[in-house]
């Protein structure tokens, strides 16, 4: 009986502290948002390459690059002590973004396939270890 008290007790109180705090910071916005962003136009990029729409893919590309200017300063909530691999992810992904630019600019088509690859594989892999 006494456990039995006890356990309800622990579990009463257990229910009643306070709930997970759900706010958002400003910078968590601002990274929300920009990988929000980014995503979209990857998408619309992907969709444009597939039209052999350069002009487009370029345009998509640019404002990818915009949306991630920070990226290498967010702080994501998971493994913050990886702060040096996430940094290193982040100039790796957007050396990847250029390369495909540079690809697109100058129409080599041969390429794009493997430089698609490899940002998404950037994607995954940072997203495996810090999302
Ligand atoms: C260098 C790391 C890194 C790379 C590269 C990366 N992401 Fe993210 N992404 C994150 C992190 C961290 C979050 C979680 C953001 C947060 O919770 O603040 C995230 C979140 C997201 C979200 C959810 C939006 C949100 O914040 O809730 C989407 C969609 C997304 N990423 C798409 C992509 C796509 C598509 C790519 C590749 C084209 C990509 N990401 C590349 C780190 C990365």
């Amino acid at each position: 009986m006494k456990i039995f008290m006890i356990t309800a007790i622990v579990i009463l109180f257990a229910g009643a502290a306070p709930a997970h705090d759900h706010r958002v910071s400003p910078v968590m916005r601002e990274q929300h948002n920009s990988m929000l962003a980014m995503d979209k136009e990857w998408v619309l990029c992907k969709k444009s390459l597939a039209a052999d729409d350069l002009a487009a893919a370029g345009v998509a590309l640019d404002r990818m690059e915009k949306a991630l200017r920070n990226l290498e300063r967010f702080k994501p909530h998971l493994r913050q002590e990886g702060h040096l691999d996430f940094q290193k992810q982040a100039r790796n992904f957007k050396a990847g973004l250029t390369k495909l630019a540079e690809a697109v600019k100058g129409k080599k088509s041969v390429e794009v396939p493997r430089l698609i690859g490899k940002i998404d594989d950037g994607c995954l892999k940072c997203h495996e270890k810090f999302r």
